[in-house]
C-alpha cells in the first residue's frame, strides 16, 4: 500500500489559484449537480464532500436547503481558497486537510457523502471508497462523480467548449485531458471492480456525458 496522497500533480499554490479561477466560468456544471444531489439529502443532514477544491459545490447545495457541510481536501491552498469563497458566499461550511483513504471523521458521521472531479486524483482509490462507506450513517447515501477513460475525443471536446474558457484555457485544458486525466480515469467495469472490494453491498453506476456517476448505499 501506497502512502503517496496525490496521484500525480499536487494541486497547491498557483495551480490551485489557477483551477479555482477557470472553474469559476463554469459555475453552472456546479449549479446542476447540487438541483441533482439535493434530492437525496434529508433536510439538516449531515453533507460531507471529499476533495472540494475551492468549495463551489458547497456553496450551491448550501444555497438549496439546511445542511451541515463540510469539506475535506488534501490541498492546504485548496482549504483556505475554499474558506474565503464560503465567506464570501455568506455561508457556512467547514474546510479541513486531509486524505480520502484516511477520513479524521467517526463512523457514521455523514448522511450524504459526495466526491466530483477528483476520484482518480487518489493513490488509494479502494480504500477511499471503504473510508466513504465507514463515515456513512446506515442508510446514507455516497456519489463518486468522475470522467471515464472510454470518452470520446468529441464528448471531450463539447464538455471543454461548454466550459466558458478563453482560447489558452482551453487549449492547455484540452491538453491536460488528453495527457493526464483520461490517462488517469476508470472504465466503469473498473469502479465495480473497486467497489466489490469495499463493505458497499449496493452500488450502480450511471453514464453521465464524459463521466459517470458511481451511487453508494450504506
Ligand atoms: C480536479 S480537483 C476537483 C475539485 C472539485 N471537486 C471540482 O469539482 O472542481 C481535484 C481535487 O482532489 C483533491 N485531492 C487529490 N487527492 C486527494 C486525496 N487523497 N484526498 C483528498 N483530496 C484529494 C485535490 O487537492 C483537488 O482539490
Amino acid at each position: 500500500m501506497t502512502t503517496k496522497a496525490y496521484k500525480g500533480l499536487a494541486m497547491e499554490g498557483p495551480i490551485a489559484s489557477w483551477y479555482a479561477k477557470i472553474t469559476l466560468k463554469d459555475i453552472h456544471r456546479h449549479q446542476l449537480m447540487a438541483a441533482r444531489m439535493v434530492k437525496h439529502i434529508p433536510s439538516g443532514g449531515r453533507v460531507l464532500e471529499i476533495a472540494p477544491g475551492p468549495g463551489y459545490f458547497c456553496i450551491e447545495l448550501a444555497r438549496l436547503g439546511q445542511f451541515h457541510i463540510t469539506g475535506l481536501d488534501i490541498s492546504q491552498s485548496f482549504v483556505e481558497i475554499a474558506r474565503k469563497n464560503v465567506a464570501a458566499a455568506g455561508i457556512r461550511a467547514e474546510f479541513r486537510r486531509g486524505d480520502a483513504a484516511d477520513l479524521p471523521f467517526e463512523v457514521e458521521s455523514f448522511d450524504f457523502i459526495f466526491c466530483q472531479a477528483a476520484f482518480k486524483n487518489f493513490s488509494r482509490p479502494v480504500e477511499a471508497i471503504a473510508e466513504m462507506h465507514r463515515a456513512l450513517r446506515s442508510g446514507g447515501v455516497g456519489v463518486i462523480s468522475d470522467l471515464r477513460r472510454d470518452a470520446s475525443a468529441a464528448d471531450i471536446q463539447r464538455e471543454i467548449k461548454g466550459m466558458g474558457l478563453s482560447r489558452l484555457d482551453e487549449l492547455f485544458t484540452r491538453w491536460t485531458f488528453h495527457t493526464v486525466l483520461l490517462k488517469n480515469a476508470y472504465t466503469l467495469d473498473e469502479m465495480q471492480a473497486m467497489v466489490a472490494r469495499t463493505p458497499f453491498e449496493k452500488c450502480h453506476i450511471e453514464l453521465d456525458g464524459v463521466g459517470f456517476l458511481t451511487w453508494l448505499e450504506k
